[in-house]
């Protein structure tokens, strides 16, 4: 349904390519995070990003969520605790997309972190 619309209202500015690609762009990046974040993550820490309490950690105001990206990379190439390790299940640039949405939902906000910066890492 969302894609339809980003479609819809892409389309039209297709003489403005520039302007929109900078209107449209970040916002379907952001879906695409979205539907990664609720395929591969939200199970545990939930749709809304706050975790189940003494469980599984809010990724919403989490210190290691709004601190670096390169942490949360971290945390997925490696895993941790009960948390498993996504190396090898996820594509990079799929973590780059789920990174870039929790550490910009919720009222979080952080820069963006590249596929071929988390490849450096593992
Ligand atoms: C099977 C449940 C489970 C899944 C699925 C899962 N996690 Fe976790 N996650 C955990 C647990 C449990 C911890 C706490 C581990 C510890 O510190 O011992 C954690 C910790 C984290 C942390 C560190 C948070 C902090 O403040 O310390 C981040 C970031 C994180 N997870 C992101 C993700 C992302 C992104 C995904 C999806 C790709 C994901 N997790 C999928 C269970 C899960």
């Amino acid at each position: 349904m969302k894609r339809i619309n980003t479609v819809v209202l892409c389309k039209p500015l297709g003489t403005l390519f520039a302007m929109a690609f900078l209107a449209c762009s970040p916002a379907s990046a952001q879906e695409a995070g979205k539907r990664l974040f609720l395929n591969n993550c939200a199970e545990c820490h939930q749709r809304d990003g706050k975790g189940i309490a003494n469980i599984y950690p809010a990724l919403a105001g989490s210190e290691v969520v709004r601190g670096s990206g390169v942490d949360v990379a971290l945390v997925l190439l490696i895993g941790r605790g009960e948390m498993p390790s996504f190396a090898g299940a996820i594509s990079h640039e799929d973590m780059a997309s789920i990174i870039n949405y929790v550490r910009n939902a919720w009222g979080n906000s952080g820069e963006a972190i590249s596929a071929e910066t988390i490849a450096e890492l593992q």
